[in-house]
């Protein structure tokens, strides 16, 4: 690390997470957290309002413990990231307000980022700088794309996406019909290492050679989902009990073989040597290692960041706010505003 190197303050209340994290150059100094899951565990996914308020409540808490962790004053930061979208309206509101004022009051340039290439940015992290052009596979709880990436500073270019279900909804709706918690991708994950994958063989979306033409690069997740659902109502109307064990390992293999699968494919279409995965699905071990063997023998390396950088969290904003200074990108004007729907070929605004 070196002095010279900017200093970046992120900001990150896209969902249900309040992050603040500090990086200066590609080095993680503070990771500071503040979750609302719980308050929404009851309803089986983030309710917005309750989201907007927790943030609120949280903002200024979580940016003390920040500054606190890494050993600095808001007069050090010489620039602040935010997440400008996408994401829930009023959940991206709390934090764009924040950081403009932030902004305004230390009079710091303030750059509005993607979401989602934040979740690529952060592994920069732990890897160090990424390799480009670089396939990314971002697989969140409301996306599952497959992206090119040549230049993270200057946008990236979808090869695929979900068209239905994203990978961690998918997660979460099996969770909960075998009665799990929310987030459902933690416990299916935990569950699944005591079960046989093989035991169900549950439908691997878009990949029959029709899907390849049409749908190569995209995802379905809809109908595993109503798979498993329509596996589990058959076994509970014959009064035999539910083997949930192998139901989650048997789904979690359906789902890391159609993204690995697909995620190889992209790289060795376009001849691309790294294979960078992110967002809160890029926590599953069995992802990890399930692409990991894959790559390896196409002599593909695979950059997964450690499971608390998958997940949404304030530090990937600041790595890609560090990315962006270090490119010389101008910062966004102080009026942006957030946007719910922001497209992935946007970056910053
Ligand atoms: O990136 P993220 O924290 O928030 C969004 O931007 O959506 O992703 C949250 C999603 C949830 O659907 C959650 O179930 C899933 O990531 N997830 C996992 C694991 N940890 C979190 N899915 C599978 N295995 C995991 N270990
Ligand atoms: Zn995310």
């Amino acid at each position: 690390m070196s002095a010279s190197e900017p200093l970046v303050l992120g900001i990150e209340s896209s969902c249900d997470e309040t992050g603040v994290g500090i990086v200066r150059g590609h080095t993680l100094l503070a990771d500071a957290l503040a979750s609302s899951v719980d308050e929404h565990a009851r309803f089986g996914g983030v309710v917005p309002e309750v989201a907007s308020r927790a943030h609120l409540q949280a903002l200024v808490p979580t940016l003390h413990r920040a500054l606190d962790e890494a050993g600095v004053t808001l007069a050090d930061i010489d620039a602040i990231a935010v997440t400008a979208g996408p994401g829930l309206a009023g959940a991206l509101l709390v934090g764009v307000a924040g950081a403009k004022g932030l902004a305004l009051a230390t009079e710091k340039p303030i750059y509005g980022v993607n979401h989602l290439a934040a979740h690529v940015a952060v592994d920069t992290l732990e890897h160090g700088p990424l390799p480009e052009p670089a396939i990314a596979l971002l697989v969140s709880g409301g996306h599952s794309s497959l992206l090119r990436v040549d230049d993270l500073a200057r946008g990236v270019t979808p090869l695929g996406a979900t068209i239905d279900d994203a990978a961690g909804e998918a997660f979460d709706k099996v969770a909960r019909l075998l009665g799990m918690p929310f987030p459902g991708g933690p416990p299916i994950d935990k569950a699944a290492r005591d079960g046989d994958p093989l035991s169900i063989a549950f439908p691997r979306g878009l990949t029959g050679p029709k899907d390849l033409v049409e749908h190569r690069f995209d995802f379905s997740f809809s109908g595993l989902k109503t798979a498993v659902a329509r596996w589990v109502e058959a076994r509970q109307r014959s009064g035999e009990p539910v083997p949930v064990n192998d139901v989650a390992a048997s789904f979690q293999d359906a789902v890391c073989d159609v993204l690995t699968r697909k995620a190889i494919d992209a790289c060795r279409s376009q001849g691309i040597e790294t294979l960078v995965i992110g967002g809160g699905v890029a926590a599953n071990s069995r992802l990890k290692a399930m692409a990991a063997e894959r790559a390896a023998s196409y002599g593909i390396t695979v950059r997964v960041p450690r499971p608390k950088l998958c997940t949404d969290n304030g530090a990937m904003v600041a790595a890609l706010g560090s990315h962006l200074v270090a490119a010389g990108t101008a910062p966004s004007k102080l009026d942006f505003a957030a946007d719910s729907a922001m497209p992935l070929t946007l970056v910053g605004v």
